[in-house]
């Protein structure tokens, strides 16, 4: 994918011009009459989606590509898969368009998962003058990570793969990675990662990623790792389990986004921390009822195997806060309510904070990531009460399910700043440069926002 994007230097390359019906026109009047017959014979009038080519002398072709009346960089991520596997050179493009949106826009459009497939898709290699090379490989590396460990099932991608991955991101990039395995989860108290994993083959563990200066201002990212997610003994339906080796979506987006930090080499102090388990079933498997201990201190009962999510992330921000960062941000699959409220594309996120909020709002409308806010509703924490233990980590009320979670995880993070988001890490529908499978949500903007604040 990343190779896509050709150096400035490459030459000998086709010209591709990108165009509007009106930009078309005033094309077509500056170009040999035998040129712009062909178009016209063609029916090429700039629409979007329209690909034309036309030879013109000594062997050479101009390739044009439509992009309609209200031209948006994300649609031409369409393009690489549709210009067969050719190098280009961008040759006209509305200067509207920007140049480093399009850039990623064209690597998103080259992302592929093919790590079990023979035949490997045809695509285009591009060179764009202009943008930001770096800045978009930087970018769209980070996409491709959390796509390729989403789209990885949970047989090649199990707890110690996963963890495996983790570590190999930290040699990339200098990184301490350190892991609690195990029993050892429980000697060194995060009974509930333990609680949620221990039914399953492959061990639960805490991994923790810890990049940077100490003297930089700390921010710390916690991401839900579970690898599948069957439900528990509150066993999902075939439907709803079908696609639940997404359910570490939040981890890869949280390391998507410690990836950029870290190619970034943004001053900041990174603290990574991912609980993986497998929400599986066995004899030992947790169970609806049970009241489980926290690191935290705080008694939960058990209300539904299937919310597993909260449980393994309440004693990894537990352990985030011990290290009093300045920001703290976590991205979960946490829930199905959140599909509810806003749909696949949108990303809801949660916090206190009105001036994170306001700064991840900015940041956001100049990534093609959007995230939308949604109400940390004091109203429903009361919804959270136990007759038997401190919390119930379920609402006794189905409705605002999102919010709930959202609520339940608060009482995790006392004063520490925070943001969470509540994801889908999924394209169900191949939309430009997101093909059907798993997707980033929120990283960009996250990073985007990090790097106002901290880049120097
Ligand atoms: N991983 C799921 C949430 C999910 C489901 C995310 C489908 C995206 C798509 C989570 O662990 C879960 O099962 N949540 C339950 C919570 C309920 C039992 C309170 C849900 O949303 O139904
Ligand atoms: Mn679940
Ligand atoms: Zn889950």
């Amino acid at each position: 994918m990343l190779n896509c994007l050709l150096a400035n230097k490459e030459t000998g390359l086709d010209p591709l011009y990108l165009l509007t019906p009106k930009l078309l026109e005033a094309w077509l009047s500056q170009v040999s009459n035998q040129t712009a017959d062909l178009v016209r014979i063609n029916l090429f009038c700039g629409k979007l989606g329209e690909v034309l080519i036309v030879p013109i002398s000594n062997g050479k072709k101009l390739t044009l590509a439509g992009i309609g009346k209200n031209p948006k960089a994300a649609n031409f991520a369409a393009l690489p898969a549709k210009l067969g596997q050719r190098s280009y050179f961008l040759a006209f493009a509305p200067q509207a368009l920007d140049r480093d949106d399009l850039a990623l826009a064209w690597l998103k459009g080259c992302y592929r998962f093919e790590m079990f497939q023979e035949k490997k898709t045809k695509l285009a290699k591009l060179q764009i003058i202009g943008a930001n090379h770096d800045l978009a490989l930087l970018k769209a590396g980070a996409v491709a990570l959390a796509r390729d460990l989403i789209n990885t099932p949970a047989n090649t991608l199990g707890t110690e793969a996963f963890e495996q991955a983790i570590v190999s991101l930290g040699q990339d990039f200098g990184a301490k990675v350190s892991s609690i395995v195990g029993e050892d989860l429980l000697k060194q108290n995060y009974p509930m990662i333990h609680a949620v994993g221990r039914a399953a083959d492959q061990e639960p563990r805490l991994v923790h990623l810890v990049w940077g200066n100490d003297t930089d201002p700390a921010i710390s990212l916690v991401g839900k790792g579970v690898i599948f997610d069957t439900g528990g003994l509150n066993i999902k339906t075939g439907s709803y389990m079908k696609l639940m080796k997404k359910d570490m979506g939040g981890a890869a987006n949280a390391l998507a986004t410690a990836q950029m930090i870290m190619q970034a080499k943004l001053p900041v102090f990174l603290n990574c921390f991912i609980p993986i388990v497998d929400n599986a079933i066995s004899a030992n498997a947790y169970r609806p009822s049970d009241v489980l201990p926290s690191r935290m201190g705080a008694s939960i009962e058990i209300d539904n195997t299937d919310a597993e999510g909260r449980l393994i992330l309440a004693d990894a921000l537990t352990r985030a806060i011990e290290d009093q960062p300045e920001l703290l941000i976590d991205f979960a699959t946490l829930t199905g309510a959140a599909r509810v409220a806003l749909g696949p594309e949108l990303a809801p996120y949660y916090t206190k904070s009105d001036s994170w909020a306001q700064k991840l709002e900015f940041a956001a409308r100049a990534e093609s990531d959007p995230i939308w806010r949604m109400p940390l509703w004091g109203g429903y924490d009361a919804l959270l009460d136990s007759d038997i233990a401190d919390i119930c980590h379920t609402a006794s009320s189905s409705m605002a399910g999102s919010i709930t979670a959202a609520l339940f995880l608060q009482r995790f993070v006392a004063d520490t700043p925070w943001i969470h988001f509540d994801i889908y890490g999924w394209s169900s529908k191949a939309r430009p440069g997101h093909p059907v499978g798993g997707d980033a949500q929120g990283p960009l903007t996250v990073f985007a926002m990090l790097q106002k604040e901290y880049a120097q």
